[in-house]
């Protein structure tokens, strides 16, 4: 499976977990990153076939961001404005994202128990993230469980550095869309069908 990870931050030199998960992500097999600030430059702009090429050789594409007024930098919006053009992501012919897996990767400044009803920030990362989720419906891919690390604004080193396998593993995790980790419990229940109970 090879993932396209497409790093939105302002500037990551100054940046204290998406540089950090950036690296990571960086070293890892089957991944390839882009920072998009430094390829979009002042301007924000974007070879488009460069772009849509790049997502067309990837399985798993992955947003990855640090929160901002409750959603993405603007140089995220600047890419998908000028990337998920009409005829090739949605519209007619628009289907060359179709069945191709979407997935978020965030960090928060607020606490975890902010983001529900009743916390300050009300709603729930699900809630915020609508957007984002409803564009990979549009444009036929699977929206995956995101990826949020909370509470960044207050994180020492230590703690940001612990997010990082978990990360990995949730980024690099084959089985994330329910429907084929259903059918691979599936084929091992045809493969022995002793492990009936298991499968539940
Ligand atoms: C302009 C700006 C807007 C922000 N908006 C939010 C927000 O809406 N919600 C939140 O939890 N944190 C918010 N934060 C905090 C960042 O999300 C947090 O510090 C960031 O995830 C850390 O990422 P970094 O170390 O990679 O820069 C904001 C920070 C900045 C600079």
């Amino acid at each position: 499976m090879k993932t396209l990870v497409l790093t939105a931050h302002p500037d990551l030199s100054k940046s204290r977990i998406n540089r950090v998960w950036f690296d990571a992500l960086s070293d890892a097999q089957e991944v390839t990153t882009r920072d998009l600030t430094d390829i979009g430059g002042a301007q924000l702009h974007f070879d488009i076939e460069t772009e849509q090429a790049l997502l067309m050789a990837h399985d798993r594409i992955v947003f990855q961001f640090p929160f901002y007024w409750y959603s993405a930098p603007p140089v995220m919006k600047a890419w998908m404005d000028q990337v998920l053009s009409y005829g090739f992501a949605y519209g007619p012919g628009g289907d060359h994202l179709k069945g191709r897996e979407f997935l978020i990767l965030v960090s928060t400044g607020g606490p975890e128990h902010s983001y529900h009803a009743g916390g300050y920030n009300n709603y729930s990362m699900a809630e915020f993230l609508k957007p984002f989720q409803q564009t990979a419906n549009l444009a036929g891919m699977t929206y995956l469980r995101p990826f949020v690390a909370h509470g960044m604004a207050l994180a020492s080193q230590d703690q940001i550095e612990a997010t990082v396998p978990d990360m990995l593993a949730h980024l690099t995790d084959p089985d994330l869309d329910p429907k084929v980790k259903q059918a691979r419990l599936l084929k091992q229940l045809e493969d022995d069908p002793t492990k009936a109970a298991a499968v539940s």
